[in-house]
């Protein structure tokens, strides 16, 4: 099983320039077969959709409408018009925030754990700013998100519950279904981020049972400008688009609107046609490789680290330590090496990593550091990536030592 990654890796020319790249978690990189998928799309049926009544942009709507339906079948939706085409995670979120204003009111609260991405949480407190909803934060405990204070927190008066799926600095995987029960016994909504999820776990939205559920097609090996937006059918049919503009309506004229139906309400202008058509490859691809393999693989990959992790002492791995559920995402630190000066030489080794609070500065402010190094590992990575990367962090803890 172990060769496999070696013929997942042809995929990925990039990586045959002696890279080691260690920052998936930012942003994956594309195999072929998608740059392929969007480059006939430009060559061969390049059209806008939804408009035109000539082949091309029949065609072209074709592949993105079928698109939508990979995507519900890969998270688990129940129906292909729950899926609204995004930018990004970002954008889906700020979407979503700007909708539910309609659905909160003063005096309500909303939980938001200090481990949420800068997106995951801005979004929220501007919403709780507009409609004077009052934020509980959730704090950390043993180095990770308290979850049972996460529970406890929601009440009577709780409106919103958002969540990450998986932690962009810690790597944790959270028990989002446990978190929408909860939510749902007190009539709130439960909202995840599963932007550093997607492409390291199965996903299954109606078994979760949660709300809404966004991700980044760029961290799921596919081009960067398109996102998902999941919203439950019976939700999405009570919101007001926050996006106007053309092709999300049915009829207009100087006084009246009447949307489209959903999904396209919440799509307006042009969508990222060629984009969408490479998260469908991507997801493919990924899917021919198979939820088995990408498990095991990463799941070899943490082991590995672990042992390399337990060799030396001065790395302190954020997040919990060996028996923590998580993924191959590390942010660790060494005193007294400031994070940047590691990346900075890490870099000169060519070796990519993140450094920094990740957008997720909650984490920092709460357990007192500036920040961390990150390296987050995708499919194409293997365990001589990791030995890559012991070797080069020896090298830095001898230099400053
Ligand atoms: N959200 C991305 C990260 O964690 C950019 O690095």
């Amino acid at each position: 099983m172990e060769d496999k990654v070696f013929t997942i890796r042809e995929q990925f020319p990039i990586l045959g320039q002696d890279l080691v790249y260690l920052d998936s978690g930012a942003s994956s990189l594309t195999p072929e077969v998608v740059l392929e998928a969007m480059n006939i799309y430009y060559r061969s049926y390049r059209a806008n959709i939804h408009r035109g009544i000539y082949h091309l942009s029949e065609l072209a709507t074709v592949e993105y409408e079928g698109a939508r339906v990979k995507v519900a079948e890969f998270i688990g939706a129940n129906r292909a018009e729950e899926i609204i085409f995004t930018r990004g995670a970002t954008d889906g979120l700020n979407m979503l925030a700007e909708m539910l204003g309609s659905r909160v009111s003063t005096g309500q609260n909303i939980i938001i754990p200090v481990t949420e991405h800068h997106s995951n949480m801005l979004s929220w407190r501007e919403l709780a700013r507009k409609c004077n909803l009052e934020i509980k934060y959730i704090y950390l405990k043993d180095g990770i998100l308290d979850e049972q204070a996460l529970l406890d927190a929601i009440d009577d008066n709780t409106s919103i519950v958002v969540i990450g799926h998986i932690s962009n600095v810690l790597g944790t995987i959270h028990n989002i279904k446990q978190v929408a029960q909860k939510a749902h016994t007190k009539g709130a909504l439960c909202i995840v981020d599963g932007a550093q999820a997607v492409s390291h776990i199965p996903i299954s939205v109606s078994n979760f049972g949660v709300d809404a559920y966004v991700f980044s097609g760029h961290k799921l090996y596919a081009p960067t400008g398109v996102g998902v937006l999941w919203v439950k059918y019976n939700l999405l049919e009570q919101l007001t688009p926050s996006r106007n503009g053309g092709d999300m309506v049915d009829y207009v004229n100087l006084e009246n609107i009447e949307y489209a139906p959903i999904p396209q309400r919440f799509e307006a202008g042009t969508p990222p046609i060629a984009e969408v058509i490479g998260l469908a490859r991507a997801i493919n691809w990924l899917q021919e490789i198979g939820w088995n393999y990408v498990q095991f693989h990463e799941q070899d990959l943490v082991q590995y680290i672990w042992e390399q992790v337990s060799l030396r002492p001065w790395l302190q791995v954020l997040g919990g330590g060996r028996e923590q559920l998580r993924i191959a995402c590390f942010a660790f630190i060494i005193d007294n090496i400031h994070t940047h000066d590691v990346a900075y030489l890490l870099a000169k080794e060519n070796i990519c990593v993140r450094a920094g609070q990740h957008c997720a500065s909650g984490i920092a402010q709460v357990l007192g550091i500036s920040g961390s190094t990150r390296a987050t590992f995708g499919i194409y990575n293997t365990r001589q990536d990791i030995d890559r990367l012991m070797q080069a962090l020896d090298k830095i803890y001898a230099k400053f030592q």
